[in-house]
């Protein structure tokens, strides 16, 4: 049988890769930890660019600082890219993302070995900081590189240390100033490819190797601040107090009932500042932040109306001042049916088990979709754990899963 090139995707290197940037995160701390714009995301950065380079792709980084490995094709017209990201929240895994662009450059590697020149350019782009930050967005490169952030907006933009956004870039070796060069018109890219571990259930339960997704859900973010009044705990009667912490309380609650109830919806309040946080005070001031996601926007515009609903009537009833600022508010979206088809026939021709699914989370992928047709297959999460120190997936499934997307490249390249 001849051999196919789909065949050169090498588990072991990919495995080789995966722990060498699990050793750049900060080990001192459960699970593994690389925030964006810190030293162990430079460290990891000219790692990649070092091993880009070496599997024949000429590295840049744009003014974003994604990371840009390009392969020539036999014309120079729109080109094919395949992405994601290598920053981690904290105390995470070392697969969230990490496993897309290892894939990225395994394809590049095998491409370059077999000296195959595609039709069109290839790219492999680590995007800036996907997660979540201190600056009050994620997905900062996908979402430049979309044309949906502006220099001035990064320059608004600070952590509580009061460095800027732009700042944060500039650390990376982007240039911030210059952010909207990094916009890629619509039509640039042919389309856009990620590989990602499914950070759910579903396929690991099934004992299935590769996941075509069919939807992406996007989260609403918002920024929530609980305005009470610090008393002294044992002398305020509980009739007389404005407690920031209990209305908070009771909008985590609210939030977690509302999106049970919509239904198809997930609703969760991660983050929490309470004070002054101590404990003979009634506290006097929540900040919070809290996000609703679903892949349908009339389940979104559902949780989003009751839960704002809900909070103004804790507020009158509590007496509390309460107030929120809409940090985000992504567009879920559906992978067209022709590129799942095209993609569960690569897995049929491939003899790879797979089967189709929607994300729960969301990706780079949401962004790039708004200015290129985009595709996404998915690695089994172990136990449907991800963003934690147990997030794992068998480096035969993310192998099995970079053969599927390699082959889908390639009948993506062979399309005009
Ligand atoms: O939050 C997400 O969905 C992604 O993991 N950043
Ligand atoms: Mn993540
Ligand atoms: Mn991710």
């Amino acid at each position: 049988m001849t051999e196919r090139i789909t065949d050169r995707v090498n588990g072991e290197r990919m495995a080789a890769d995966l722990a060498a940037l699990a050793e750049m995160t900060r080990r001192e701390q459960p699970g593994y930890t690389r925030l964006a714009y810190s030293e162990e995301d430079r460290q990891a950065r000219v790692w990649l660019r070092e091993k880009m380079a070496a599997a024949g792709l000429t590295v840049r980084l744009d003014a974003a600082a994604n990371v840009i490995g390009r392969r020539a094709g036999e014309s120079e017209a729109s080109v094919l890219v395949v992405g994601s990201h290598i920053d981690t929240v904290p105390n995470g895994g070392r697969f969230d993302g990490i496993a897309g662009v290892v894939a990225g450059l395994e394809i590049a590697r095998v491409l370059h070995e077999a000296g195959r020149r595609l039709r069109h350019p290839l790219e492999v782009i680590a995007f800036t900081n996907e997660e979540p930050n201190a600056f009050g967005i994620s997905t900062v490169g996908s979402r430049a590189m979309a044309g949906k952030l502006t220099a001035a907006r990064a320059r608004e933009l600070r952590d509580p240390g009061g460095r800027t956004l732009a700042e944060a870039v500039d650390f990376l070796g982007g240039d911030a100033v210059r952010l909207g060069e990094a916009r890629r018109s619509r039509g640039a890219i042919a389309h856009y490819l990620e590989l990602h571990i499914e950070q759910g259930p579903v396929l690991d339960r099934e004992r299935i190797p590769v996941g075509v997704v069919t939807g992406i859900a996007a989260p609403t973010r918002l920024r929530v601040r609980v305005e009470g009044r610090p008393d002294h705990a044992g002398t305020t009667p509980m009739g007389m107090r404005k407690d920031a912490l209990a209305g908070a309380a009771e909008i985590v609650l609210a939030l977690e009932r509302i999106a049970t109830d919509v239904g198809d919806s997930v609703g969760t309040a991660g983050r929490l500042v309470n004070q002054p946080n101590h404990a003979n005070v009634v506290p006097g001031h929540v900040e919070m932040m809290v996000e609703f996601r679903s892949i349908f926007p009339e389940r979104i515009a559902a949780v989003r109306a009751r839960l704002l609903e809900a909070m103004q009537e804790i507020a009158r009833r509590r007496g509390l001042e309460i107030s929120w600022e809409f940090m985000m508010e992504e567009r879920p979206l559906q992978i067209p049916p022709e590129t799942v088809e095209l993609a569960a026939a690569v897995c049929e021709e491939l003899e790879i088990a797979f089967r189709k699914l929607p994300s729960g989370a969301s990706h780079d992928a949401n962004h790039i979709a708004e200015i290129a047709p985009v595709g996404m297959l998915f690695a089994p999460s172990v136990g449907g754990r991800s963003h934690c120190p147990e997030e794992f997936t068998d480096t035969a499934d993310i192998a099995a899963g970079t053969r599927a997307l390699l082959g889908l490249l390639l009948r993506l390249d062979a399309r005009p």
